[in-house]
Formats: structure tokens, C-alpha cells, sequence
């Protein structure tokens, strides 16, 4: 399973890329909003530090608006993967940008139909919300489920990029699954590290090591 950061923070996906967790980057511009940053910029940054797909998402609502602006994205970084929303006009410059070599990332898909479309138009990555649709009691990973066999009856090469995920559970969920991408906030991806039985073993076996008397180095 590839490991994406929901995040525009350039610390935390430098650190958790030393780590050697990260596969790729997802933003949008509610992320962008919150760094405050100049949006080309961060990307590019970004981009800089990880290997992988960084995500960068049209804003445009008319194909082909959103098309020139995921040329003018791809200009940043070669590494650029151009979101673009599950709308008709979406889809359209997501059939267009793939059949440029773009990589496309089709974004806000609450169904399997929806996700569907976005494979028939070569969508390198769908994203469905699973959070957000928890939000609203439905079943996130059900759709998950849901989109995993339909790509599988049919061969479809897009990759499943679970979003908006909230828990280390939906990790472990999505991963059951199948998903072929997860993208978490950097707090989720650092939470898959910790149990308390962890820290209570390691605890114990410092202070013993201590009481040798001994060091390795
Ligand atoms: C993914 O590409 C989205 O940026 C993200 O996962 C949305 O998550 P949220 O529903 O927690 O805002």
C-alpha cells in the first residue's frame, strides 16, 4: 500500500519522508488556505523533497479552464499530478490531461459510479472520501469495497486512493481492502507507530540493559 501526506506542511513531510513512509503528496486549496502559502510555490517545494505524485488541484470549474490551468500545474514539477473534481467538466479535462501523459487524480467521489467514470477517462487516481462520508452515517469504507471490485471486474488501472481518511482503523480497514493509496494527515501516519505495549515493553528492556552494565557501541 502506498503511503501519500494529506498536507502542505514542508516539516512534516520532509520528516516523514527521512523515514521512509512517504509515496506521495495530496493538497487541496483548503490546504494550501491553511498554509498560507503561495500556492505554485509550496508545490514546487514540496515536490522538491518528495519523489512521488504531489497532488495539486485545478481550481477552474469549466473543462477548459481546468484544463489550462493543469498544463500551467504541470509546468512546476514533473513529479505534478493534476486533482480535479468529479464533475462532467472534471472528468473531461481528466480524459484530456491523461491522454497529454498528465497524471490525474480525480478527487471528491462519494460513489462507485462516480469512480467508474473517473476510470473510464484514465483517472491515475480516484479518491473517494471515506471520512466524509462517515460524517454523514453513511459507510466510507463500504464504498471502498464497493470500487475495488468494480475496478478489478473490469481491469481499470486506476489506482483506489482512499481520502479524508480520520484513523489509524481506516488505515488498517482500507488496507484490508485493498486500496492501493492511502493519503493521511502527517498526525494519523505517526499514530500507526504507537502502543502502549510498545512503549511499556521497550521500557522494561532499557532499564534491564541498563542494570548490565554494558554498551553496544
Ligand atoms: C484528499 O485528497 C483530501 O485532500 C483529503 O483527504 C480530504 O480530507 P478531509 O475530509 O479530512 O478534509
Amino acid at each position: 500500500m502506498k503511503f501519500f501526506v494529506d498536507s502542505a506542511d514542508l516539516d512534516q513531510i520532509a520528516e516523514l519522508n527521512d523515514i521512509g513512509l512517504v509515496d506521495g503528496v495530496t493538497t487541496n486549496p483548503s490546504i494550501i488556505a491553511k498554509s498560507g502559502r503561495d500556492f505554485k510555490e509550496v508545490i514546487a517545494e514540496i515536490c522538491k523533497i518528495v519523489d512521488g505524485p504531489v497532488s495539486a488541484e485545478v481550481t477552474a470549474t469549466e473543462a477548459d479552464k481546468m484544463l489550462a490551468e493543469g498544463r500551467e500545474l504541470r509546468k512546476i514539477a514533473e513529479n505534478v499530478c493534476i486533482k480535479l473534481p468529479l464533475t462532467m467538466d472534471g472528468l473531461k479535462a481528466c480524459s484530456n490531461l491523461s491522454k497529454e501523459g498528465a497524471s490525474t487524480n480525480v478527487t471528491l467521489c462519494f460513489s462507485a459510479n462516480q469512480a467508474l467514470l473517473a476510470a473510464k477517462c484514465g483517472a491515475s487516481f480516484i479518491s473517494p472520501f471515506i471520512g466524509r462520508l462517515d460524517d454523514i452515517s453513511l459507510d466510507g469504507l463500504e464504498l471502498i469495497e464497493d470500487i475495488r471490485t468494480i475496478y478489478d471486474n473490469y481491469g481499470f488501472e486506476t489506482e483506489i486512493l482512499a481520502a479524508s481518511i480520520r484513523s489509524v482503523n481506516h488505515v488498517k480497514d482500507c488496507a484490508l481492502i485493498g486500496a492501493d493509496v492511502m493519503t493521511a494527515p502527517p498526525k494519523v501516519i505517526r499514530q500507526l507507530a504507537t502502543h502502549p505495549l510498545t512503549d511499556k515493553g521497550l521500557a522494561a528492556f532499557l532499564k534491564d540493559w541498563e542494570g548490565t552494565g554494558q554498551s553496544i557501541i
